[in-house]
Order: structure tokens, then sequence, then C-alpha cells
């Protein structure tokens, strides 16, 4: 199979209702905690993709017992002790940041020598982040520089923390989190806002964790865990994989979309905002809460024309996964400059994306202004694209593979978009292009 996709036209209008597959941060979350339940837990929708499936390898490695059925999975939890550690020990963490840093807030009670790998796209990323916080604990680590592979041991006598976390990092509190619930103390933490899916899964579980949620941060403050019960879970669709097709429909002619069933964390909508303050009219249907996430069926179609937009940072967190997409559609396309700031997270990523943001919309036409942290777009709506584009050498970053073909979906180009690495997709969002061929179909 041809590892590189051709496009050359533009997506013809639509009228569809689509269902995108399960939450990749919801879905790596469940299987941790289910890992250490007390008991059977099983799954419905659950994404299954390279992120998730490396989640279940490293659980069943540490001796959990999984049984996943296309995308029905159980996990057999044996406790808050249950993991059998071994002498020289490797975990693989593959592509995924968030399994990676919250593995080690979990495993910290491991006595024993335990070396976490990535893939080469992980390997590049800062791991400090976590080993500072973890280590003040009473883990040590080695690594070179500061990131994978590294070597952790843990230790039984864990002393909590207080920590500020100033990052806006999901990944870092959970890891904090989780190694919080091992040591006979209170843990506290500081953390500018970030999506609160594992704050939300330990209130659900009643497990001993408080917010208290302040304007700009949170105080969480979380104790010993003596038990996890297990937890059946239907796990809503991804709001990040959806943005795709929020996109998408923003700059085709005339269409329409409703995605099923999307969870609407409200440190995950930040492209919503985003898009409504372009112009872009997105309607939340049918609201309601599932164990404790707000999940809603999303609704959007083809604006008039897309204003820009000076980013409020306030929103840099809730939309951080989706900066790319943005940048490579609506800001494009805008009837004027677009400004994002305050944004060094974004080269943290699976690949530097506000780089590839920069280099993506040069090969376009559209002039930038980037700085290490910030991005200018110069919007054309009249853009004509007369140059081929190639997309290759990107760390097969799935998020740099799905905008591009959004934007060659979305800006014609008769010499063709040359995107490579399509397995890429696998990471987040396998059926990624069969959703794209349904919507371009020929009617
Ligand atoms: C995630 C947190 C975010 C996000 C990532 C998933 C999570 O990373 O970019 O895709 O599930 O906690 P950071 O915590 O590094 O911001």
């Amino acid at each position: 199979m041809s590892r590189v996709i051709v496009l050359k036209k533009k997506i013809k209008k639509f009228d569809k209702q689509i269902k995108i597959p399960g939450d990749k941060s919801l879905s790596i979350r469940w299987i941790l905690f289910s890992s250490l339940a007390s008991g059977v837990s099983k799954s419905k929708n659950l994404l299954i993709s390279g992120d998730t499936l490396a989640a279940i390898n490293v659980i069943k490695k540490l001796g959990i017992k999984v049984v996943l059925n296309k995308k029905f999975c159980k996990i057999y939890g044996k406790g808050m002790d249950g993991y059998k550690y071994k002498d020289n020990m490797s975990l693989d963490a593959k592509n995924s940041g968030t399994l990676g840093r919250l593995l080690l807030g979990l495993i910290i009670n491991s006595t024993k020598k335990i070396k976490l790998l990535g893939d080469s796209s992980l390997s590049k990323r800062d791991f400090k982040r976590v080993t500072n916080p973890l280590s003040r604990f009473g883990a040590s680590f080695k690594m070179r520089n500061k990131g994978l592979p590294l070597i952790m041991k843990g230790s039984i006598n864990l002393k909590p923390i207080k920590y500020i976390e100033k990052k806006g990092s999901a990944q870092c509190k959970s890891s904090i989190i989780f190694a919080g619930m091992r040591t006979d103390g209170k843990t506290i933490i500081k953390a500018k806002k970030s999506r609160s899916h594992t704050e939300i899964l330990c209130k659900y579980l009643k497990l001993p964790l408080k917010v208290r949620s302040k304007k700009n941060f949170d105080l969480i403050e979380i104790n010993k865990v003596k038990k996890i019960n297990p937890l059946n879970y239907d796990i809503p669709s991804d709001i990040s994989s959806a943005s795709f097709f929020l996109a998408l429909t923003a700059l085709s002619d005339d269409s329409k979309i409703l995605i099923k069933n999307v969870n609407i964390n409200p440190n995950r909508i930040g492209i919503v905002s985003i898009f409504r303050k372009m112009g872009i009219t997105i309607n939340f249907k049918n609201k309601r809460i599932y164990k404790g996430e707000k999940i809603a069926d999303i609704f959007t179609s083809s604006p008039k024309i897309i204003r820009p937009i000076n980013c409020p940072i306030n929103l840099n967190s809730s939309a951080i996964d989706e900066f790319l997409i943005i940048f490579l559609t609506v800001a494009a396309k805008a009837n004027g400059v677009s400004y994002f700031k305050n944004l060094s997270e974004l080269n943290q990523k699976e690949s530097p994306r506000l780089k590839w943001a920069e280099k993506i919309l040069k090969m376009m036409g559209i002039k930038t202004i980037t700085t290490a942290d910030s991005i200018k777009i110069f919007g054309n709506p009249n853009l004509r694209i007369k140059k081929k584009i190639v997309i290759k050498n990107y760390l097969k970053d799935h998020r740099v593979f799905m905008a591009s073909v959004i934007a060659a979906l979305s800006f014609e180009n008769k010499k063709g978009w040359y995107i490579y690495d399509k397995d890429s997709i696998k990471t987040s969002f396998p059926n990624f292009l069969s959703i794209v061929n349904m919507l371009n179909d020929e009617r």
C-alpha cells in the first residue's frame, strides 16, 4: 500500500451525520484506572489505536489480564498493589506522551528499576516535567538529556508533595495525581487549568480527591487511595478528532455536519470558542452528563466569511491539540491577520507543530510571522495555490497528516498535495480517511 496520499480537488458540498472514534485521553485513562481497580471493568467504544494499544500492552506486561473484542474491552484489575514488577523490566509508551507520563506516576511504587521507552518522536519530548515532581515523591531517575529512554526506581516510602504546575499540562498534573494516590499524606497541586478527565474520574470513583477551582488555576488535593472500584465506561467521541471535520465544514461551500456523542469537557472546547469568535456557528445539541463528563452532539455549517482572531491566551490549553488544524484552515482562510501567542507548548508535541504550521502555510502561499512561541497568520479568503505541495519527514505526527489532508480538501491545488506517511493516523484516528471518503462520495 502506498504511504502517500495525493489530493488535487476541493471536497464537494456535504450534509452528513458522522460518528468519531472514542476519546483518546479518556480511553488511556480508563485503561490505567481499570488496571488498578479491584475487579473487572468493561468499556464500550474504546479507541483502538496505536496509543491505546500501547497502553493495553503496558498493563499486560505489568501482569494485568485484558480481553479485547473489537471496541469492547474487559480489564481484570488486581487492586492498587496488583502490578508485577520484574527485574530488568522495560515498558514501551510508543508514540504516546500521555501514556509515558501518566505511567511514571502509576508505577512509582516499584522498588525494581523500570526502563521506559518510546518511539523516535516520543524520545525527543520533555520528560523532566514529570521526573522533577516525581523525584520529590522519592523516585530516582537516570536519563540522557531530558527525555526517553529513562530508568526509574520508585519507592514504597513515598512522601506527599506540594507542586505548582505552570504549563497547563494535564499529563503532568495527572502523573502527580497518580503518584499522590500512593503516599500516606496529602499531595497538593496548584495547576494551571487543563483537561480535567483524571479529576472527574477520581470524583466519579469516589476517590479522596478535592478540587477547588479558581479563575486561572485549580487547587487539587489527593490522599492515599486504598481501593478503586471497577468502572464500566461507554467512551464518548474525541473532540480533537471531531475538530478536523468541524474545520472541513467551515471551509467547504454550503455544507453541514452533525457529529454525535462528543466529549465536551470545558477544558477541551477551546476550538469551539475560537471558531465562534471567527464567525463560525457551532451548536451543542442534546447536552448531557455522562459519569461526570459533559457530552453533546456538535452541529456546524459553512459560514459566509471567516473573521481573523487575536486569540486570547486563556484558550491555549483547551485548544492545544487543535491549533494546527485551526492555523491551516480557518486562520489561512480568514479575511485578515490572526495572532496566536504564548504557545511554546505546541513545539513540545509529537512534532514541533508551530514550526510545521509555518512550513505548510508557507508552501500554501500564506504569509506568517513566527517566533518561538507565537504565530501571525495573514489569512487570504481568495487563496489560489500554484505549486505542488509535499508534506513529509514530520516524525509521523498524526495531527500533521490529518490537518494537511483537511487543508488539501479545502484549498484546491491542481499541482497536487502529496502527503506522506498515511499510517500516522493509526496513532489516534485509524478510520480518518474512511470518514473523509464517505463525505467526499460522488452523489
Ligand atoms: C493530554 C494532554 C495534552 C494533550 C495530549 C493529551 C492528556 O498534553 O496535548 O494530546 O490526555 O492528558 P499536555 O499535558 O502535554 O498539554
